[in-house]
C-alpha cells in the first residue's frame, strides 16, 4: 500500500483527505432579512458576541446571513443531529479570520471560509 506513495508524507496527506468532511451552505440575503426582524428568532439563532459583531458593521443582514450559512454548513460537514444553531458559534479573530466555536469551545479541527454579497451569502466548512 505504502508502495504507490513517494515518501510517508504522501501517504499521511491522502489519510487526512479520505478523513476529511465538508458542508457547504448558501442563503438568500433578503429571506435572513425577514428573518431577523423577530427578535426571537434572532436570540434563538445567534449568540450575544455574533449579535454584536454584525450590529457594528455598515450592512449587519449579511454578516447575519453568512454566520447562518456557516452554522448549517458546519452541521453539514460534522453530520450532529444533536447540535443547534446557538451551538455553533462564528468568531473573527483580530485580522478577520473566521473560527467556529461549539459550545463555547474553539474547534481546532473545523475550518470555515465565508464570502457575502448583497444578494447571497456562502459558507464552507471543513471538518479533520
Ligand atoms: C478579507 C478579504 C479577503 C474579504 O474579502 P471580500 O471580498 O471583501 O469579502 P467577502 O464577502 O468575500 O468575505 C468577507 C468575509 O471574509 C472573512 N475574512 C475576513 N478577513 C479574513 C482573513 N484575514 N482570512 C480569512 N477570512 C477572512 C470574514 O469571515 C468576512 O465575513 P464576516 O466579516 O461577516 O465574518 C478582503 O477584504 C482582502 O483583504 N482581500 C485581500 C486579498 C489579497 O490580498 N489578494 C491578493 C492575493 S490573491
Amino acid at each position: 500500500m505504502l508502495g504507490i506513495f513517494r515518501n510517508p508524507w504522501d501517504f499521511v496527506v491522502s489519510l487526512n483527505i479520505i478523513f476529511m468532511n465538508i458542508g457547504i451552505d448558501i442563503v438568500e440575503v433578503e429571506r435572513i432579512a425577514k428573518l431577523i426582524k423577530n427578535k426571537r428568532f434572532l436570540n434563538r439563532i445567534f449568540s450575544e458576541n455574533e449579535i454584536k459583531y454584525c450590529c457594528n458593521k455598515k450592512n449587519p443582514v449579511q454578516h447575519y446571513a453568512v454566520r447562518f450559512a456557516a452554522k448549517e454548513a458546519v452541521w453539514k460537514a460534522l453530520g450532529n443531529r444533536k447540535l443547534t444553531h446557538k451551538n455553533i458559534s462564528v468568531v473573527n479573530k483580530s485580522n478577520g479570520k473566521p473560527e467556529v466555536y461549539i459550545l463555547s469551545k474553539p474547534q481546532k479541527k473545523i475550518a470555515i471560509s465565508l464570502s457575502h454579497t448583497k444578494q447571497f451569502a456562502i459558507a464552507v466548512a471543513v471538518v479533520r
